[in-house]
């Protein structure tokens, strides 16, 4: 039986704090209280905090209204990380089974996961925090193993692929700070494109390898699937807010308004409104200034050309050498999903499928019961995932535990006998 327990979610974006907290239950994970705070000042820039003391009191209001709705404290929670300072390679390693053809055993793997150790540190030395070793896969005599472990099977040759995400170590200490000025702890600390993967993916696009990107207003996130491993993590400091900045440095207009222009009327893909002359008539739109008077009209083709030129950069320059680093686009991923906030910006499918020729779609919230329709949007997945990524390893501890009892039981029953 599982517990039904509480677990709660965090996600400090660059706009906003979103918390969600859920019942585990044997039907699966209920949400029982969410709360959304959106920030009017730059007190994370980038995704990292920019002031401490602002954040912690927003994320103590974000507790103290999930335990209203909860019913109950919150105090441990886990969180998502990411935003510039993350990223994730697959160490492929190996080694000879010695006597040949011999069972491979626990040692085996030990001796492989040191050697990826000894490639990190040899690599960042102490600067970086490792986040996460995750073993993708093991291959046997180059073949490909399907099973979770290979101790106990034969071979000559063992290969492990570990995908290793390491970030840097300030940051995460300032977010566990503020944790613990709000007066909870954390429990587990996530990536943000992993938690978005777990909130968005199906298993058989994992398989047939997809890019996944989520782009906040600081940050966006990439995440590459091959063959259903994880092959690179990467995140870049460019997000939504440098598409309002240009629009506010072209049109002389402030950030407010310029992202407002943004959603409202802009289009991403104006390279495909351009070649195929699209015949509606460009709509004229105003443009404030500091007093928020009137001070021009923009046409929203114009406007659109603002914004395609920076979400062209990010995805056609930045995206693509990071993913062509890991030389596997080429043919072998099947989709692109697009989650994050800035995702909703119309034509942007559109226009990453132009770069790419692979085809785009939304990734949206899916994996828990009960969600209000408020938070079925791109940019509530990651806090979404890192629930889902929490309850595994609780369902683990519960499974654990449940096994540990098992074994008392049969050593109390072998001693009585
Ligand atoms: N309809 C829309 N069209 C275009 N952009 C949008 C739309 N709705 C939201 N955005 C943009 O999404 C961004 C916020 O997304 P999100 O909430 O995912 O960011 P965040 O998680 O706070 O930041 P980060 O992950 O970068 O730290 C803002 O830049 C906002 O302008
Ligand atoms: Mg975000």
């Amino acid at each position: 039986m599982i517990n039904e327990e509480i677990i709660t979610a965090i996600d400090i974006g660059t706009s906003k704090i979103f918390g969600i907290s859920c019942l585990l239950k044997e039907t699966g994970l209920e949400v029982i209280a969410t709360h959304l705070m959106n920030f009017s000042d730059d007190i994370v820039k980038k995704g990292r905090v920019a002031d401490i003391e602002e954040v912690s009191n927003c994320l103590y209001d974000v507790l103290k209204a999930l335990k209203n709705q909860a019913g109950e404290p919150i105090i441990n929670i886990n969180i998502g990380i990411g935003g510039g300072h993350l990223n994730g390679v697959l160490y492929p390693r190996s080694i000879e089974i010695e006597p040949k053809g011999r069972e491979i055993s626990e040692s085996d793997i030990n001796t492989l996961k040191k050697d990826v150790q000894g490639s990190i540190l040899a690599a960042h030395g102490t600067d970086r925090h490792v986040l996460y070793t995750i073993p993708q896969n093991y291959i046997i005599d180059k073949v490909n193993t399907t099973s979770k472990s290979p101790v106990g099977m034969h071979g000559n040759v063992l290969q492990m692929n570990v995908h290793v995400i390491t970030c840097e170590v300030n940051p995460v200490l300032d977010i566990k700070n503020c944790v613990k000025k709000a007066g909870a702890q954390v429990e587990g600390i996530y990536p943000h494109s992993w938690a978005v993967a777990e909130a968005t993916l199906s298993e058989e696009e994992k398989k047939l390898g997809c890019l996944l990107v989520d782009m906040g207003k600081g940050t966006t996130d990439m995440l590459l699937y091959g063959n259903g491993s994880m092959v690179m993590t990467d995140s870049i400091k460019l997000g939504g807010e440098s598409v309002d900045t240009d629009i506010s440095k072209v049109l002389h207009t402030p950030v407010n308004y310029a992202e407002e222009m943004k959603k409202k009327h802009a289009r991403a893909d104006y390279n495909i409104m351009i070649q195929e002359k699209q015949q509606s008539a460009p709509e004229n739109i105003d443009v404030f200034d500091l007093s928020g008077k009137i001070s021009s009209t923009v046409t929203s083709e114009r406007l659109s050309q603002i914004v395609y030129a920076r979400i062209f950069q990010i995805f056609g320059d930045y995206i693509k050498k990071s993913v062509e680093k890991a030389s596997i686009l080429q043919g072998r991923t099947y989709a692109i999903i697009l989650s994050g906030g800035q995702a909703r910006q119309n034509g942007i499918n559109e226009l990453v499928q132009s770069i790419f020729n692979i085809p785009v779609r939304t990734g949206l919230p899916r994996g828990l019961l009960n969600l209000d329709k408020a938070y079925q949007f791109p940019e509530f997945t990651s806090a979404i995932g890192t629930v889902l990524l929490a309850s595994r390893n609780e369902r683990k501890k519960t499974k654990q535990g449940i096994g540990k009892k098992i074994e008392d039981l049969w050593g109390k029953i072998k001693r009585n006998f």
